[in-house]
């Protein structure tokens, strides 16, 4: 009877003796196919069945909001603030963790991770950034930086072969010609370090120095992206505690443009660090001597337009992330007035990268969303397939009218002048006197419109031509219009003396 019961109370405690428990922090490391490093981290904790914790990307984390094990069986899901989600399924096998990864448009893959006793993602003695300082103007961007960016249409599937297309695409689809010089490869071109702590490309890209020449030879000039922080928003090497060191590689490959995008900064330094860590790289970038466009990537955060320019930003984004839409074009387009100020030749307003070509919104919309570019001096960073325009693409970035109006040399901003109903009118002064109308109908149904010059004040000594619609010059008595839905008028007004 007595072993009876031993035998019960065993075979009772024994999912207690021998259950599992997951608490502790798992890392994985793997190299997908372009020899990058990815890391992910699950930082756990058991509480009976359930799991909770964080899941750690280098892009940032994510809580996990279900969680549970069941025998050596555990399934999690996680979401970010935002609520991007993602889920597992998976085993403990021995000592490792072995896992099924879902997540929003890719392909299920598989992880192995290990305990760790410390979390790869917490970075131990932060550097202190550098006391703050004004650093003269670099005396680039005197009119806002044109060229085309890889993240809008290709993001993390840009390789050498496609930058070369897209350079041979610039030239002979006349954009280089009109203006975009510069050929910009957004994130996920990282590879690691090497033991000297020099940074490579990855796979996709075999030899960045040569693609650079070849970018050159086309008379065009080479851009590339990196982060502050250790790790970029995609997950790649940032430039964290290797900022002179990525400057020196970046002139030694002849980059002429570096977008500098905060992302990983943030689980290292608070906002009121920004201005200091961004002068940090705008040093660097002086200290090799080559001209450098600078760009700074931080989202408008910290109102970086009242400091940008001083640590030798030629350009700073204003929002979070432009996307192909009509309604994320205009809710960024109405954040821009406010700051119009800011803005002037060498340092500009960026109200993100155009999405003009990739076939979210009418060629109305399209547009609409040139005009109001060109309206805020924004830099023209097309984000569309250069090999294949349409015709209509081809008519809105290759307007000369329109570059012209955004590339006047005066560098003034545009700004809103009032609301009608839906007509949003935008005014923008133009060096010799003259300025640009923007008329913008946010309304679904076409409508109708007489400038009102008055109100603008526009004098009676102006003329104007009608940007979209032809050049005929036309005076102030011919000015009513018909606007489709979403769309706009554009006019280019000329003092007569
Ligand atoms: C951030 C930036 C984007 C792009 C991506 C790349 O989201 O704002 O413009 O550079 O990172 O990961």
């Amino acid at each position: 009877m007595r072993h009876l019961i031993a035998f019960l109370a065993l075979c009772l405690s024994a999912p207690l003796l021998f259950a599992t428990d997951l608490s502790g922090i798992w890392a994985s490391s793997v190299k997908p196919p372009d020899g990058h490093t990815d890391r992910q981290v699950l930082v756990l904790r058991q509480s009976g069945n359930e799991l909770t914790g964080k899941w750690e990307r280098a892009w940032g984390n994510l809580t996990i909001h279900q969680g549970m094990i069941n025998g050596n069986h555990f399934e999690l899901k996680a979401k970010t603030d935002d609520g991007y989600t993602i889920s597992c399924e998976g085993t403990l096998d021995g000592d490792k963790l072995r896992f099924k990864v879902h997540e929003p448009n890719i392909m299920p893959y598989e992880l192995t991770a290990v305990r760790s006793t410390t979390d790869p993602f917490v970075v131990a003695n932060v550097i202190a950034p550098p006391a703050v300082k004004d650093l003269a103007p670099n005396g680039l961007a005197k009119t806002p930086p044109m060229g085309w960016n890889s993240w809008n249409l290709f993001a993390g599937k840009i390789d050498d072969k496609t930058v070369r297309g897209m350079a041979d695409a610039l030239v002979s689809s006349g954009m280089r010609d009109a203006g975009y010089i510069y050929l910009n490869i957004d994130d996920t071109w990282e590879g690691d370090r090497d033991a000297k702590g020099v940074i490579h490309s990855n796979n996709k890209f075999p030899d960045m120095k040569a693609l650079a020449d070849y970018v050159h030879s086309k008379g065009l000039k080479f851009g590339i992206y990196s982060s502050p922080g250790p790790y970029t928003c995609a997950g790649y090497e940032g430039s964290y505690g290797h900022e002179a060191q990525d400057a020196k590689t970046y002139a030694a490959w002849g980059v002429d443009y570096l977008k500098y995008d905060w992302c990983s900064a943030s689980r290292l330094y608070p906002d009121s660090a920004m201005r200091a860590v961004y002068q940090k790289m705008g040093d660097a970038l002086r200290a090799t001597k080559r001209p450098i466009v600078y760009s700074l990537c931080q989202y408008g955060r910290d109102n970086v337009w009242t400091w940008g320019d001083k640590v030798g930003g030629n350009l700073w984004r204003t929002t979070g992330d432009i996307n192909d839409t009509y309604k994320r074009m205009m809710e960024i387009a109405d954040t821009q007035s406010a700051i119009a100020k800011f803005a002037g030749p060498g340092h500009w307003n960026d109200p993100d990268m155009l999405e003009i070509g990739n076939g979210g919104m009418t060629t109305d919309e399209y547009r609409t969303h040139m005009s109001l570019w060109a309206m805020f001096a924004a830099p023209l960073l097309a984000g569309n397939d250069v090999r294949k325009m349409t015709d209509d693409t081809k008519s809105i970035l290759l307007n000369k009218e329109v570059i012209a109006v955004d590339q006047d040399p005066l560098g003034k901003q545009g700004q809103l002048a009032f609301k009608r109903g839906d007509v949003d009118y935008w005014k923008r002064e133009l060096s010799g006197g003259g300025a640009a109308i923007a008329v913008v109908n946010r309304a679904n149904a076409p409508t109708s419109v007489t400038i009102p010059w008055a109100d603008l004040g526009i004098g009676s000594n102006f003329v104007f031509k009608e940007v979209w619609s032809g050049l005929d010059v036309k005076s102030q008595s011919n000015s009513s219009f018909t606007i489709p839905p979403h769309g706009v008028v554009l006019l280019r007004m000329e003092m007569v003396h």
